[in-house]
């Protein structure tokens, strides 16, 4: 498999990082706006349409009893009309209509800049939206009322790309309340930086995207969820960007996915055909040539290769449920040394009392909004604050399925975490396990190495080995101090080659995405706990296999996460996202 070789041969090694050009050209550093000029422009409102809603409010499931305290249902700096108020069991929920106003809202509060950082004479923006390397390859559009728009961050703007006939739009909406959105990835953006590895980055922050309009859209009262039935060749269609003469020699854009937006159901728009659209939009009047980002480009064939194997067909194939039975596996050096429960019961004793964690904020006190954005990434921890124990709980529970974000994808979790915790209330240090779905237990147990104790903690969560994993977090992740110095650092195992097996390879680039939506829900939570986290996506992969004793690529680590108290830099100086 293409996808799996790819895999195999940008990762990063003690000795070796994958291939790259190994110092930066800035002569080449591509612009990190896309713009189509000669497109009619529709600046989008500043407004703060939806201030009230509490933070834990967001990922309510419907089936759960409401988490909006009565302050969530006062008007806060907005005009009542905006809202319109659905009942919902015996329960009030708030669900703004969709209009200019609320749309703008939803893209400020996912794709949107969230600050404006400068250095001496260098200033950069940030972004709601993390991406590797602040170089942002993900653009977005909005569909709606045939309206084919690219959004521009910079000018919080939409550029109207074409006009699809309305009757085809309407088919396919069958008249519903709604609109569409969809992504799509610059590689070069990335690649300039990263080379060869820089195709997972694209699919890691195409997940971060992906979650952080999930949770837009929940902070609106809307759903949104992907549409299955539409190809890349579609969609690309759709968005214009297959069209050459609108490129010239400016970069091109891969697409990624396509998703619906509603107050209401969204099944309807997933079963939806898509073809009547797709053959309007090839009709459409279209407007704007794409600007050229870097003045040169280095070639990278192999990220040429993996997009073209990775494309989806637009069929999800059926996923058969049999078990894989575990490979053997061969002697493993332990690595950990000998485990035993006296050892845990010292290294628990010894950890009791060692932790001061941070006051835990009132989470229905935090505004959903404003954690959004003030999201970023730490580039350094204090090394000494601790997290309490009901706030790393609660941080768990949230990666679980059925409940925003995780209604927006329709696969069930491929991916769970191994957690190095360093500083947790109550929580012996050490290498913890946290399933994701409990029914990989005995594969995952089987899988990894002999002499772990598989503790039951609580909720999915086991305790693997006790011991002081500082070191070993570092290492593995890049020498990054961020991964020793906060509460815990995480990798992310992801069930790898069976799953391409059973699916396709195009699922190669969805199990980035699942990694990159657990990596924005944790940069949220994070933020709602008065703490920080950071995406690591520099981690020397078979380090990692190897500490575990995984021993082929059914399960392979695709990302890293940290969190705890972040160590400002007092030298830069921050200017809002927007006047
Ligand atoms: C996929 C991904 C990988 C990342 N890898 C690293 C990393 O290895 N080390 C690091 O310090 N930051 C890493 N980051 C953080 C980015 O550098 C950060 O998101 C970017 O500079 C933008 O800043 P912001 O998150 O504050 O908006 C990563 C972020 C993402 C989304």
């Amino acid at each position: 498999m293409r996808a799996l070789h790819y895999h195999q041969v940008t990762k990063h090694y003690f000795n070796r990082f994958a291939q790259s050009l190994g110092y930066l050209d800035w002569a080449t550093q591509p612009d990190p706006f896309r713009r189509y000029a000669g497109t009619p422009v529709i600046p989008l409102s500043r407004d703060i349409v939806a201030g009230e809603r509490s933070y834990v409010s967001l990922y309510e499931r419907d089936d759960e009893p409401s988490a909006i305290d009565d302050r969530d249902r006062v008007p806060f700096g907005i005009d009542d009309r905006d809202r319109v108020r659905f009942a919902i069991d015996d329960r009030d929920r708030v669900r703004f209509a969709i209009d200019d106003r609320s749309i703008a809202e939803f893209l400020r509060c996912s794709m949107g800049l969230s600050a404006w950082k400068q250095y001496r004479q260098t200033r950069w923006a940030l972004r709601v939206n993390p991406s590797s390397g602040n170089l942002h390859p993900t653009e977005a559009y909005l569909l709606r009322q045939g309206d084919v728009h690219h959004y521009a961050p910079r000018e919080h703007a939409l550029e109207q790309r074409a006009r699809i006939d309305r009757a085809a739009w309407n088919t396919f909406t069958g008249g519903r309340d709604g609109f569409l959105v969809a992504l799509t990835s610059i590689l070069w953006r990335e690649a300039w930086k990263y080379g060869e590895r820089a195709f997972r980055y694209c699919q890691h922050d195409t997940g971060h995207a992906l979650a952080a309009m999930r949770i837009a859209a929940s902070l609106l009262g809307w759903n949104l969820t992907l549409l299955q039935r539409w190809s890349d060749a579609d969609l690309s269609t759709l968005l214009g960007v297959d069209r050459d003469s609108d490129y010239g020699d400016a970069e091109r854009e891969e697409t990624e996915c396509l998703a619906v937006v509603t107050p209401g159901e969204t099944a309807p728009w997933v079963t939806a055909d898509p073809a009547p659209l797709v053959a309007a939009a090839r009709n459409a009047p279209w407007s704007g040539h794409a600007n050229r980002l870097s003045t040169d480009h280095v070639p990278w064939p192999i990220i040429d290769e993996v997009a073209e194997a990775t494309r989806y067909p637009g069929v999800a194939q059926s996923i058969p449920n049999a078990p894989t039975p575990p490979p053997s596996r061969p002697e493993t050096e332990a690595r950990f040394g000998e485990t035993s429960p006296e050892l845990v019961t010292r290294a628990r004793q010894a950890a009791a009392g060692n932790v001061q964690p941070l006051p835990i904020p009132n989470s229905q006190d935090m505004r959903a909004r404003e954690v959004i954005l003030k999201r970023r990434s730490a580039v350094a921890f204090d090394a000494r604050s601790g997290l309490a124990r009901a706030a790393f709980f609660s941080m768990l529970a949230r990666l679980r399925p059925g409940a925003p974000p995780w209604d927006a994808i329709d696969w069930p979790p491929q991916v769970h975490l191994i957690l190095f915790i360093h500083r947790v209330e109550g929580m012996t240090p050490g290498v913890y396990a946290y399933l994701r779905d409990p029914a990989v237990l005995d594969e995952w147990r089987s899988a990894m190495r002999p002499e772990f104790v598989w503790e039951p903690i609580e909720d999915g969560l086991f305790l693997l080995f006790p011991s002081d994993v500082t070191f070993t977090a570092n290492r593995v992740s890049c020498d990054q101090e961020i991964a020793a110095d906060g509460f815990f650092s995480l990798g992310m195992i992801t069930r790898l080659e069976p799953s391409l097996r059973e699916r396709g390879e195009w699922f190669y680039r969805r199990l980035f995405w699942e990694c990159g939506m657990i990596g924005q829900v944790l940069y949220l939570d994070a933020e709602a706990a008065s703490a920080r986290g950071t995406g690591i996506g520099c981690f020397y992969d078979d380090a990692v296999h190897e500490l575990l004793a995984l021993q082929d690529d059914r399960w392979q680590s695709l990302y890293h996460f940290s969190m705890g108290v972040p160590v400002e830099d007092t030298r830069l100086t921050t200017e809002p996202g927007y006047s």
